[in-house]
């Protein structure tokens, strides 16, 4: 059931949400609706503290399946949703979502300063130049307008996604033991579809990027008390799991 137009639960980066988190994310590959369901509706919470949502022109980069979109919609912005793999975008129930553009998150089909708020939830690290999606994303997003950027950063327990968390020993070979257990490559491909993006070159790119202010760098599903973790080189980068940047374009 989705929630009533406009209305979303108040957001709470308190442990028990996190537990949430964690519990969902074991159902993500039997039943993704539920997961991606309340992570999309907790993100959108999230993403409510930074800016307001209502009529928004909000873009959901490498948007995928939708739900995102949906939730987004259901907070009473208007979202769009750009993704370059049609497959993914009608992976629900065979449809492609209304509104979806098929586009690379590396040269979006939008003008500058179009969108009030540009989105991407765990794009990042499937894209193989993610500061020029970075970069992207900061174009299109009007002066005073919201970018939220997230990403599941490689070194985390989950940075190898299906391969995890064998993708300690390397990519390549993470990829190949998948193969052999499972008789096929995992969907997520090293170096080809999944590349390793750290905690430390996120935090780099915001500081050099002019055109935007920092509002908040975090670990996307821990509780706020985590946060100083994002600022320890080295230790991050395990912990982190999921890194979030909030930005506002100058
Ligand atoms: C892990 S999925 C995330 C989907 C959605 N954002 C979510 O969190 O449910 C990664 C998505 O990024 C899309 N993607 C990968 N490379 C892209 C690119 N260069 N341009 C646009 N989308 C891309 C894929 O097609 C896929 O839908």
């Amino acid at each position: 059931m989705t929630a009533a137009r406009g209305h979303v639960r108040p957001f709470r980066a308190d442990l028990a949400r996190s537990v949430r988190l964690f519990r969902a994310f074991r159902v993500e590959q039997t039943d993704p609706d539920r997961f991606y369901g309340l992570l999309a509706r907790d993100t959108v919470a999230q993403l409510r503290t930074y800016t307001d949502l209502a009529d928004r022109l909000v873009l959901d980069v490498g948007g995928g399946p939708g739900y995102f979109t949906e939730a987004l919609r259901d907070a009473g912005a208007r979202p769009l949703c750009v993704d370059c793999d049609a497959g993914e975008m009608a992976l629900r129930d065979g449809v492609i979502p209304d509104g979806a553009v098929l586009g690379s998150a590396l040269a979006l089909p939008f003008r500058d300063a179009s969108v009030d708020v540009c989105f991407s939830s765990n794009v990042l690290e499937h894209v193989p130049d993610p500061w020029a999606m970075a970069d992207e994303m900061v174009r299109v997003t009007r002066p005073g307008g919201t970018i939220y950027l997230s990403f599941t950063n490689w070194l985390s327990p989950w940075g190898g996604h299906e391969t995890s968390p064998w993708h300690y020993l390397g990519g390549r070979r993470a990829a190949a033991r998948y193969a052999r257990r499972h008789g096929r490559p995992p969907k997520n491909r090293y170096g080809e579809s999944l590349f390793p993006v750290s905690v430390g070159e996120a935090r780099r790119w915001a500081r050099r990027c002019s055109a935007v202010e920092t509002l908040d760098v975090l670990p996307r599903y821990h509780p706020r008390w985590a946060v100083p973790v994002v600022a320890v080189p080295g230790l991050r980068e395990i912990v982190t799991w999921n890194l979030l940047l909030v930005l506002r374009r100058r």
